[in-house]
């Protein structure tokens, strides 16, 4: 068994990506947009992941799923996920992902949801092992940046099927494979059983990511020093929450006074507005009030207040005058970032069809 000291601040690669820290940020729908990223990147991260972005909303122009696929200057390494059932759509969507501007290419063989496995994709693809080697063959075919694949332990409790299907995978092309060791049937229910990660590491030469349940230095050095993974993978434990991540890769433990809660979460909301516009943000951000001031940081009453107000603008009103102290905070925040069109890369071409 190796040391306990291992060092999250070490470098590794996925093919030809190097990818500076041990810890990766876990896709999330709904979660894991732009600048939940780009703060991830800025708190530690090494890579950080798009949420799934469906394979046929790229190949039909959907324009909220091209929405998806808009890379910042300041998030790379960044991997986009995709999903689907077909190889060669699959193809085709990981081309468009190259064109956008993402270094990796992840396929989602993990997702759980009905919407998802009902058509075939997610989670379901490791009971056809045949296809999702064929998935991952015509996406390696088709770009040349690395691809990698996150699934399940397979799909149903007690299911060792990633054993089986993950070596494949590798042969069909994948340049690394990451683990949640959870069956799809347990959702997030129970807990996610690393000795399968460590199983699967020993099986495959590519880096094993390991996903599920790490929230802290301890369980992260652990995973890492019992498993043999490349890196570990954060996904809940970030939710309003990026000052976990500083504490997984540098023991920094230190909690966040309300000012800089404040900040963080101010910046999240005005980002968030540029990227999805005001009404769709304003929505979308409400989780996060409790996820940001939850934890014992604010009164309950007081993230009631901000969640049933719909201009974010009033949001950030009441946040301000509740640690006005945060204002030099975002200033100096928002002088440290890429500004305007310094941001945004532009989507090519191509994405809008035509051309
Ligand atoms: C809200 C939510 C959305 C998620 N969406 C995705 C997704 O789009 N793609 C994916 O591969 N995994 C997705 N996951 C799974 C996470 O990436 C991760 O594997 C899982 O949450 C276990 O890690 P954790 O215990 O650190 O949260 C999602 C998880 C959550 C909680």
């Amino acid at each position: 068994m190796g040391s306990m000291h291992v060092d999250l601040r070490e470098s590794w690669a996925i093919g030809p990506v190097e990818v500076p820290t041990r810890l990766v940020l876990a896709p999330m729908a709904g979660v894991s947009v732009q600048a939940f990223r780009r703060q991830g990147r800025r708190f530690g991260a090494g890579l950080v992941c798009s949420e799934m972005v469906s394979c046929a909303g790229i190949e039909h122009r959907n324009e909220k799923t091209l929405g998806y696929l808009r890379v910042a200057a300041d998030e790379h390494p960044l991997a986009i996920q995709i999903f689907g059932s077909d190889p060669a759509a699959m193809g085709e969507a990981a081309r468009m992902v190259e064109a956008a501007g993402a270094d990796i290419v992840d396929i989602n063989f993990g997702c759980p949801v009905r919407k998802v496995t009902k058509t075939g994709a997610g989670a379901t693809l490791l009971d056809d092992p045949e296809l999702a080697c064929r998935i991952v063959a015509a996406v390696a075919d088709a770009v040349e940046i690395p691809v990698s694949v996150k699934m399940r332990r397979g799909l149903r409790d007690g299911s060792w099927d990633c054993l089986s299907v993950g070596p494949r995978l590798v042969e069909a092309g994948a340049r690394s494979l990451t683990l949640h060791p959870r069956s799809a049937q347990q959702m997030y229910t129970g807990s996610a059983d690393h000795r399968l990660t460590a199983e699967l590491v020993d099986l495959v030469d590519v880096p094993v990511i390991a996903s599920g349940d790490i929230t802290s230095r301890a369980k992260a050095q652990a995973v890492l020093a019992t498993t043999g993974a490349a890196a570990v993978m954060v996904g809940r434990g970030a939710q309003g929450n990026p000052w976990a991540l500083r504490e997984i890769v540098d023991g920094d433990g230190g909690e966040p006074t309300r000012e800089e809660v404040v900040a963080e979460l101010v910046l999240f909301i005005r980002e968030t507005v540029r990227e999805l516009g005001e009404r769709r943000a304003s929505g979308f951000l409400k989780k996060f009030y409790g996820w940001y001031l939850g934890r014992g940081r604010f009164p309950r009453p007081f993230k009631q207040e901000l969640v049933v107000l719909d201009a974010t603008g009033e949001v950030e009103r009441r946040l301000l005058a509740a640690a006005p102290g945060a204002l030099a905070l975002i200033d100096e925040l928002e002088a440290g970032l890429p500004h305007g069109d310094e941001i945004t890369l532009e989507l090519p071409i191509s994405i809008y069809g035509g051309g």
